[in-house]
């Protein structure tokens, strides 16, 4: 019997007040659309990209500039998920990958719904550590699962000598392969297994862009490595601090990001050397203080780790 997921219409049209203009600014390899989601998608040629990258608001209440990033029920965030997620499936080339980001209890609607349209080849689970404020009556959450999806499974992208990892046998002496003809020691890299430690952005990082939900550019440099080749075009539906398009940048690929927000959008045009002035203003990173952060802001930013999911 089909699942209700399947069964059900859109309850919500493209809820939040953006409007529908997509201001476009043009880099050598880089375009941003300014704008929100669903029209700036269907600026994008269908069957033209090669991997996408999506990291939306995740439903958990935080602020993006002036969007609050909240849903009146799991459903109706599902509901809007399904729908830039079936424009993104469009523009995806019959080769093509998409990686998706949510919360942990978000995240087995969109999984339901994407394996009847997609393959899922794998579910990862990006794994962090926090010193700060620690839950103390359960277990607190310090992971965020991605799906890796391709359109073919039997065609797609995946570079796998170009991601490999030191290959952890915790022996402390080298193992061999007694199975050879002539007994060799075993390999000593390997592709990455679905569960990545990667640190999260902090404040005195060299990376660090002020925005909340900033990705680690070492978790864009696997994806991108793996699922696509020098040239390729990838699209962030939702860029944040364009993270995804600064690693595109870095690697040789062409990248379009997408965001709604006015200061992340002036983020990606300095980050990907499009523009050094918005608007007649010069474009700056953050000063950082060396001085230590006050303890509200630093407590803050660890106690995320706590509603993150
Ligand atoms: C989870 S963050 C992405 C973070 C990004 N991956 C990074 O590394 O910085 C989600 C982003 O989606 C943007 N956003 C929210 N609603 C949107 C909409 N309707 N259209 C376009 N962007 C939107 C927010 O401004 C926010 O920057």
């Amino acid at each position: 019997m089909p699942l209700l997921y399947h069964q059900q219409q859109p309850t919500v049209m493209r809820m939040n007040n953006y409007t529908k203009l997509v201001e476009k600014f043009h880099g050598n390899d880089a375009t941003i659309l300014f704008g929100d989601v669903f029209p700036a998608l269907d600026q994008i040629a269908d069957s033209s990209v090669d991997l996408i990258f999506a990291d939306p608001p995740y439903n958990i209440g935080k602020q993006f500039g002036t969007f609050l990033d909240s849903w009146s029920s799991d459903q109706e965030y599902a509901d809007w998920c399904y729908q830039w997620l079936e424009l993104c499936i469009q523009k995806l080339k019959p080769n093509g990958s998409l990686y998706v980001m949510t919360s942990t209890q978000a995240m087995p609607y969109l999984d339901l719904w994407l394996r009847s349209r997609l393959t899922v080849l794998s579910r990862i689970v990006w794994h962090y550590d926090s010193s700060g404020v620690q839950a103390k009556k359960f277990f607190g959450s310090l992971y965020e699962p991605i799906l890796h999806c391709v359109k073919d499974s039997k065609n797609y992208v995946f570079n796998a000598s170009d991601i490999e990892v030191e290959a952890k046998t915790g022996a402390t002496r080298k193992l061999i392969d007694y199975r050879k003809a002539v007994p060799t020691p075993y390999k000593t890299t390997k592709v990455p297994g679905n569960t990545w430690y990667i640190p999260r952005v902090r404040y005195r990082m060299p990376e660090y862009e002020e925005h909340p939900t900033q990705k680690p550019e070492a978790l864009l440099e696997r994806i991108i490595k793996a699922s696509s080749n020098e040239g390729d075009l990838i699209l962030d539906p939702f860029s944040g601090s364009f993270t995804t398009c600064a690693v595109a940048q870095k690697l040789g690929r062409r990248s379009i990001g997408i965001d709604a927000q006015e200061d992340y959008v002036k983020i990606g045009l300095r980050r990907l050397s499009i523009s050094t002035t918005y608007k007649g203003a010069e474009l700056s990173a953050i000063q950082k203080s060396t001085a230590r952060k006050n303890q509200k802001s630093s407590l803050m930013a660890e106690s995320e780790s706590l509603w993150q999911e």
